[in-house]
């Protein structure tokens, strides 16, 4: 049975970089919140492995072949080329940099490193006798760039069948191509997602992929030959390779196939293919086929992420429904936008969006609890200890809570964040948010600070640092979400001098209690979330692209 993802040498340690990829995006039109939606959860999950000190590569990338890249170049009057070239530069790149997106590397699908392997990739399956002419007649919708099983169609006007994703009529092609011969691996994809349970999730995305391939596989159309915008199959140039082929090479000619042994060991297959759960078959059903087909590992795991959705639709440009990310971070800046999405919808479910939403939780959550948390600590140890934070020398009851609660939230926090499960993370994390407000609210430094004798001073500095150590593992266990956030705390902390970068932190050792040092110079800082009426408008060059 073919390897996952997981390689470990006789230490302990991982030999393989965990390796996640976000699907890579159709440039016919620019991003929207859906298209960031996933990048920025693969975002999250790879800042946090790389704070756990793991070896991390995080891919993502745009899908430029194909014929609706084709057509919208032609309607536009340039090549698709230049169109190609036009949407990445001004519109892909410059997101992910606004968003602040630590992407490892950014694959094009024209580029010649993955042009050419995938060549190489396909005149092997050929030659392995996977790969057969035949025919093949059925409806094809261009905006999935995939033919359509006729039983899933829904009926529009006047007879004609539309896409169930995109609502639009579907074309009947009839088509002589070169076949991969899918069919043949249902049973040993069987045999694996049985061997694998966790390879597919949530469970509502393994399901549905289990009934698909036990219904039986057909054997896929893997070239077309009525245009040209794609990388031509090597024993027959008249045809070009099916766009999907083409993409899905792209997780493997990214990391070295073909090019780099080294490196493509030291890092396929992808422990983690985050899709969203239209594409959710191709990634699961055909992708192992076809790694299963060239004796290649297949990966570790499969998540299928929910539709951002408006008015019940997907959100989408072709339903003039798309948001651009732009438009929201103007208003709430980029930190709330990375975490709102993950917070608010549970990863793997469909989730709507709204502004009223969105300011609500970036009030109550972002705002008062933890940024008011933040400027209230860094403010009281100004007040009462001139800024230096005190040392802790009273611990009682109150403060053995706030211990054991941290070393819960952050075991919490850990695993549910490993397990894609954001939302669980951070409720751990803003739980012990809550519970340190609690702990400030019961001690009431306040009036601690008014009895002078040792006693009371030292009940007060050990209320200070209690709260400003909370605070710099709180810095630490939101630095993968909202980094720019959390620098400004670790900057505020003064803990930078003596603890070293906060990206240096891991994120499993930020419970153990102590860590900053009496004496840090603790400042005020920038406010961490400004009341959204005071928020001026904030201009981003980047984000004008
Ligand atoms: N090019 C293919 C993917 C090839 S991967 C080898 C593609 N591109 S896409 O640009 O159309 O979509 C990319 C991803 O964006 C898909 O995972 C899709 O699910 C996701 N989303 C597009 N609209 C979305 C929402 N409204 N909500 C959440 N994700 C959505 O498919």
């Amino acid at each position: 049975m073919a390897a996952t993802g997981t390689t470990e040498n006789t230490a302990g340690e991982r030999e393989k970089a965990f390796y996640v990829t976000t699907p890579i995006y159709y440039v016919n039109d620019a991003p929207h919140l859906g298209h960031a939606y996933t990048t920025v959860a693969g975002d999250v999950l790879t800042r946090w492995h790389r704070q756990r000190g793991e070896k991390v590569w995080f891919l993502t990338g745009t899908d430029e072949h194909g014929q609706k890249i084709m057509r919208t170049a032609e309607a536009n009057g340039v090549t698709p080329q230049e169109w190609c070239d036009k949407l990445v530069t001004a519109a892909w790149k410059p997101l992910w940099e606004h968003l602040n997106v630590a992407n490892d590397d950014f694959i094009r699908t024209t580029e010649k490193r993955h042009t050419d392997r995938v060549q190489e990739f396909v005149q092997d399956l050929f030659d392995k006798g996977e790969i057969y002419k035949g025919g093949y007649e059925g409806p094809y919708c261009v905006a999935c760039e995939e033919f359509k099983v006729p039983g899933d169609l829904l009926d529009g006007e006047d007879g004609q069948k539309l896409c169930p994703v995109h609502k639009r009529p579907v074309e009947m092609l009839k088509e002589e191509n070169y076949f991969f011969k899918l069919s043949e691996y249902g049973p040993k994809l069987l045999e694996f997602y049985e061997a694998n349970p966790d390879f597919i999730q949530p469970a509502s995305a393994r399901n549905e992929v289990l009934s698909f391939v036990r219904q039986g596989l057909q054997d896929l159309s893997i070239s077309r030959s009525t245009f040209d915008w794609g990388i031509p199959v090597p024993w027959d140039p008249k045809h070009v390779i099916y766009v999907w082929i083409d993409a899905l090479l792209n997780y493997a000619t990214a990391v070295g196939y073909g090019a780099d042994q080294a490196k493509f060991e030291g890092t396929f297959p992808a422990d983690v293919h985050l899709v969203g759960k239209d594409i959710l078959r191709f990634h699961a059903v055909i992708w192992p086929a076809m790694l299963m087909a060239n004796s290649l590992p297949v990966p570790g795991k499969v998540f299928a992420n929910g539709w951002l959705m408006v008015g019940g639709e997907k959100m989408s440009k072709s339903n003039l429904t798309g948001i651009a990310p732009q438009q929201l971070t103007d208003h709430f800046g980029v930190d709330a936008y990375r975490y709102y999405f993950l917070r608010a919808i549970q990863f793997g479910q469909d989730g709507s969006f709204s502004w009223e939403d969105f300011s609500a939780r970036y009030t109550s959550e972002l705002a008062n609890d933890f940024g008011n948390l933040a400027s209230r600590v860094a403010a009281m140890v100004g007040k009462y200890f001139e800024g230096a934070l005190p040392a802790s020398t009273a611990d009682g009851e109150a403060e053995g809570v706030l211990h054991s609660a941290l070393i819960e939230a952050v075991a919490v926090a850990d695993d549910k964040m490993r397990a894609l499960d954001f939302q669980g993370g951070l409720d751990a994390v803003f739980g012990y948010v809550k519970l340190v407000n609690g702990y400030i609210t019961e001690q009431e430094p306040w009036k601690v600070a008014k009895d002078d004798s040792a006693a009371g001073q030292a009940r007060l500095a050990t209320i200070l640092y209690t709260s400003a150590e909370s605070l710099r593992a709180l810095a630490v266990l939101l630095n993968p979400v909202m980094p720019e956030t959390s620098q400004k705390l670790w900057d505020s902390l003064g803990a930078e001098p003596h603890l070293g970068p906060l990206a240096a932190q891991p994120v499993q050792d930020s419970s153990r209690w102590g860590q900053l040092p009496a004496g840090a110079v603790v400042t005020k800082g920038a406010v961490l979330f400004p009341r959204l009426e005071e928020q001026p408008a904030r201009g981003d060059k980047k984000a004008d692209a």
